[in-house]
């Protein structure tokens, strides 16, 4: 397994291109089920979760390719309406070829997501709003099977906005009969661009970004052609890089509309941000503040964005204290972090994060995509060599970042085997 090794402290000056996002180009590779043609995804990053939906997709009768970017995939024939456990188990996501397959074939058998590292990850708001757009669920032997002759709209109302739960249902209602609202529908960014994609193929969903959606169903939606919008995350990524070296990132490709969160906490540590359209210049402060996070869901601090601000945060003069209101258990960075020096004390889904002077290189294990990016961070702000293991979690959610990096002036080399 690849590993990468870094040599820290080092402070990041220069520019770095976003790629297009990860959680976006997900539900739209999902969504080409339902258009019987040829479909492209512009803006489409080389991650191994695009190769995963991809072998998905082929999977299921939609062969595709990718090319500098642009994903081309054919779902004219699909000819399996499974979903198997070993691609489910590598990519949570895979689930979202649920919805489409019974919104357009009536079928579906997908294998139940196992749970990760931060604990379990369940799917019962998928399947509940399933359920009352008229399908029947039942689960045989950690498979999903679904079926309906036809989906009928209906009011859902979601207990939590979950992202998961609102793409599915989404994918499932555009082809049902009648009109669908969906009450505290999640409202990402990349929620809106699923909608806008599907309308541009011939859907009518309003109210996207808002918590209230409503689809009124139609009889076809069309292949389609889309760019993928940036990767929030990747850019947020790449902004608590520039505090916690204190250097400075020119940071293009990204969408500041979508980073009001990320930047007001950064802000409050004391980088210097400036945004424009589609860039954002991110100077990192000389001292990093204390600052308190309280996760959420969308437009609220992002979970996703967690473990880089708690890495920002080993460095701050005082203590900061991370609130995790997503995934309580979203802390498997912590102990990893531990290692290279950092003070953090957690008392039940609570992180207390007491800034040291320094962090020394280490050893360290990656345990999922965004766990690693924080230890990515900080191995860039410790002193001496850090090396960290099972990078495979960095490369399913960061496209090239060893190679971004070093463009900035990190010291930092993938390690094969
Ligand atoms: C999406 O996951 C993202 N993944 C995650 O990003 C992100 O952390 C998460 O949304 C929250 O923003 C993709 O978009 C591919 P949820 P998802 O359903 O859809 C609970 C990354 O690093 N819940 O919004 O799985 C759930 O346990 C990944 O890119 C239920 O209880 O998240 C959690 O507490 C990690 N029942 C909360 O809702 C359900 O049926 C939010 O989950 C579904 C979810």
């Amino acid at each position: 397994m690849d590993s990468f090794r870094i040599v820290g402290p080092c402070r990041l000056e220069g520019s770095v291109e976003v790629s297009g996002a990860k959680n976006a180009m997900l539900p739209l590779m999902a969504a080409t089920i339902l258009t019987g043609g040829k479909c492209t995804l512009e803006n489409v990053p080389e991650l191994r979760d695009t190769t995963t939906m991809m072998r998905l997709l082929a999977v299921l009768g939609v062969p595709s390719t990718l090319e500098k970017g642009t994903l081309a995939a054919d779902a004219s024939e699909i000819k399996s309406f499974e979903a198997p456990y070993d691609l489910v188990r590598t990519m949570r996501a895979s689930i979202y070829a649920l919805g489409p397959l019974l919104a357009k074939f009536g079928k579906a058998r997908v294998s139940m997501p196992g749970g990760c590292a931060w604990g379990p990850r369940p799917v019962d708001l998928h399947l509940q709003g399933l359920k009352a757009l008229g399908a029947d669920i039942r689960i045989d032997h950690g498979y999903i099977d679904a079926s309906a002759s036809r989906l009928r709209g209906a009011e859902i109302i979601l207990s939590l906005p979950s992202v998961g739960a609102t793409v599915n249902l989404m994918l499932a209602a555009v082809l049902a009969e009648g009109r669908t609202i969906i009450e505290n529908a999640a409202r990402e960014p990349e929620i809106s661009a699923l909608a806008a994609a599907l309308n541009g193929a011939g859907a009518a969903i309003s109210g996207e970004g808002t918590s209230r959606m409503e689809i009124e169903g139609v009889s076809a939606i069309r292949p389609f052609r889309v760019r993928v919008i940036p990767d929030r995350i990747e850019a947020g990524t790449f902004a608590a890089a520039a505090a916690i070296t204190g250097g400075r990132v020119e940071i293009n490709g990204c969408e500041p509309d979508h980073m009001h969160a990320v930047v007001e906490r950064l802000e409050a540590c004391g980088a210097r941000v400036e945004t424009g359209p589609g860039k954002m210049t991110v100077q990192g402060p000389g001292r990093i503040e204390p600052v308190n996070i309280e996760t959420g869901f969308y437009p609220a601090f992002p979970t996703d964005m967690q473990a880089q601000m708690m890495a920002v945060l080993c460095r701050a003069r005082g203590a900061s204290s991370i609130m995790e209101r997503v995934y309580s258990e979203r802390f498997t960075h912590v102990p990893e972090l531990k290692r290279l020096g950092a003070k953090i004390v957690l008392e039940g889904g609570v992180a207390v994060v007491t800034g040291v002077d320094s962090l020394q290189g280490a050893p360290v294990m990656a345990t999922d995509i965004r766990a690693s990016s924080a230890l990515i961070l900080a191995a860039l702000a410790a002193e001496g060599e850090t090396r960290i293991l099972r990078i495979y979690h960095i490369d399913r959610g960061y496209e090239r970042i060893e190679e971004k990096l070093r463009k900035l002036g990190a010291s930092i080399e993938r390690i094969a085997g």
